[in-house]
């Protein structure tokens, strides 16, 4: 059977509860603590986006099967779309702006997306006026030549 898990999120408290979930899944789908807690925090930045800048989303955790067991992390809404994709990748970027050494981030630190990047292996932003969809996926084991790797497609509409 395949494992897969769905929560509506759309309380500004549900990316705790999906952190604990995720954390839960990976255990099952064989990563180690570590991993997991990584993953976990993956999908929370991406449930903390999507409840607060999308107003609500839906959070999807697929077990990948085959040779290279992992956890695929979907969360997907029906907001406005990320502006500018390339810029809210970057470490600092919030909310349309970037953060000084100086300021007091009192919403953000703009490190969310970026830290998905950092500790996934693969990553897939699909933003248009009307949804944002994130994907990610993340292998068990030692770390892909490809994690990191941040892959954004962007199309109008
Ligand atoms: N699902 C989304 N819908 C619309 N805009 C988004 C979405 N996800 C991210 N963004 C935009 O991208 C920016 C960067 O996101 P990122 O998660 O890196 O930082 P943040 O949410 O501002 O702060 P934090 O470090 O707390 O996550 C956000 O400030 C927001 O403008
Ligand atoms: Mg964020």
């Amino acid at each position: 059977m395949t494992h897969v898990l769905r929560a509506t999120c759309t309380h500004s408290t549900d990316h705790v509860v999906a952190a604990h979930m995720t954390r839960k899944f990976a255990i099952e789908v064989g990563f180690d603590e570590r991993s997991a807690d990584e993953v976990a925090i993956s999908a929370a930045e991406l449930v903390g986006n999507a409840v607060r800048h999308a107003g609500a989303g839906v959070l999807e955790l697929r077990a990948i099967e085959g040779p290279r067991a992992g956890i695929e992390i979907v969360v997907r809404d029906r907001g406005p779309g990320i502006a500018s994709p390339e810029l809210a990748l970057v470490d600092g970027w919030s909310r349309g702006g970037m953060l000084t050494p100086d300021s007091m981030p009192t919403k953000g630190l703009g490190r969310g997306l970026g830290a998905v990047q950092r500790l996934t292996d693969a990553a897939e932003i699909r933003t248009t006026g009307r949804e944002t969809v994130v994907t990610a996926r993340r292998y068990v084991g030692p770390p892909s030549p490809t994690r990191s790797a941040m892959v954004t497609f962007v199309r109008d509409g």
